[in-house]
């Protein structure tokens, strides 16, 4: 996408003026810990031009899937803890949804000041996009501007309805999304290669059948690659397939003889009985899966053969890990390549891009989250922008 096309905060006079900003503090949190903090991180450059500005700053976010009701385990207050460290900034928190308490409690407070709504999918209306909704939250503000990337595939009040009535802009982070993404999807440096992993063609086949048409290797990993092993009629003993989707994993099959793709699928593969920690294993030629045992990772040749096909590529956009990365040993193909991956960036011989909450997870464990040239803070968004869509909550900050 042409960034041309968008309207831009830096372009926005903010002075003395109420934004709504909407950001996505939809984090990880495990044991009362934050691991990982970057989608608060990286809207800081946003959240410092505004407040420089002088502005008022209104961040709405969601928080999980509460579905229109209040969870108090879901409440945003639970993050301010966590956040306002990281703006080094401190936070007026909103916690009813009372319009008119809203506007006297931003009334009362001074220019430059940092407001925090709770979590908008407590409302009713929010999910629906609902109308009404839309234009009392930009009943709250002078403009709007979304930083939230990762939610922009949902047309939801607060990232797309709330547009309808307010002056709007993108914000740095989706600025550098955009510039990023569109580079290796729309033009870029060839040969290109795509390594798409997890579990389910099903849940991946719109990414695949999109990357067919622009990509010169389609490397497929994960149980998805199982299936189409299986289309293809190699034995495949007691791994997870979805025999339902055999007709279609032929289809890729032939659609990608037709676009010149090559579709890049195990050549050995790492086999045990059980999906456990440190269970027994062995490797096998991907035909020769034993009746008993499960493919879990692909193999040394694999790597190799994978590793060949980046050396004598410019461009690599990667979502979802090759093997069942979360258990050891299965892990190893998958943070091998990530290795490679970053060494070619660094050296200046890739261009890599990667999203998806998984593959993240996999470049920290191979401690290369920093040496990609890009890594995008969406999941979803990342998979939608990948199948090719149009994202609601970028189509509606467009001049
Ligand atoms: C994400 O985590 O991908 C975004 O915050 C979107 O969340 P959702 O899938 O619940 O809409």
């Amino acid at each position: 996408m042409n960034t041309k096309l968008i309207q831009k905060l830096q372009d926005i006079n903010a002075k003395k003026k109420t934004v709504l900003l909407r950001l996505d503090f939809n984090v990880p949190i495990i044991n009362g810990k934050l691991t990982d903090a970057s989608r608060i991180e990286r809207t800081i450059p946003t959240i410092d031009f505004l407040l420089s500005q002088g502005a008022k700053i209104i961040i709405l976010s969601h928080f999980g899937r509460p579905k229109g009701t209040f969870k108090s385990n879901l409440s945003l207050e639970k993050l301010i803890k966590f956040i306002e460290p990281i703006f080094n900034k401190n936070l007026i928190f909103l916690p009813n949804f009372d319009v008119d308490k809203i506007k006297s409690e931003i009334e009362r407070n001074p220019f430059p000041s940092l407001f925090l709504l709770e979590n908008t999918r407590f409302l009713k209306g929010e999910e629906e996009n609902d109308i009404a909704l839309s234009k009392e939250l930009a009943s709250l503000g002078d403009f709007f501007c979304n930083d939230a990337f990762s939610a922009s595939h949902r047309a939801h009040a607060s990232t797309e309805g709330i547009s309808r009535f307010l002056p709007s802009c993108a914000g740095f982070l989706i600025q550098e999304e955009l510039i990023a993404l569109s580079e290796v999807l729309e033009k870029p440096n060839r040969p290109i290669a795509a390594i798409v992993g997890g579990s389910k063609i099903s849940t991946k086949l719109n990414v695949l059948n999109n990357l067919i048409q622009k990509v010169d290797f389609l490397i497929i990993g994960g149980a998805m690659a199982n299936t189409m092993l299986h289309a293809r009629g190699t034995k495949i003993g007691n791994s997870l397939i979805e025999p339902e989707m055999t007709d279609i994993a032929k289809n890729l099959t032939i659609q990608a003889k037709s676009t010149n793709c090559n579709i890049i699928l195990p050549n050995d593969i790492v086999c045990a009985k059980f999906l456990k920690e440190n269970v027994p294993y062995s490797t096998y030629e991907s035909d020769s899966c034993p009746e008993e045992m499960m493919i879990l990772d692909v193999g040394v040749k694999t790597q190799r053969y994978i590793k060949d096909i980046i050396d004598k590529c410019q461009t690599l956009i990667w979502n979802g890990p090759l093997g069942a990365f979360e258990i050891k040993p299965f892990d190893r193909s998958t943070i091998e390549i990530a290795k490679h991956v970053a060494n070619n960036t660094k050296e200046g011989k890739l261009r890599s891009v990667a999203g998806g909450g998984d593959t993240v997870s996999a470049l920290k464990i191979a401690s290369v989250e920093n040496d990609l040239s890009y890594i995008s803070t969406a999941g979803g968004a990342f998979l939608e922008w990948l199948e090719g869509k149009k994202l609601p909550g970028i189509e509606s900050i467009k001049k």
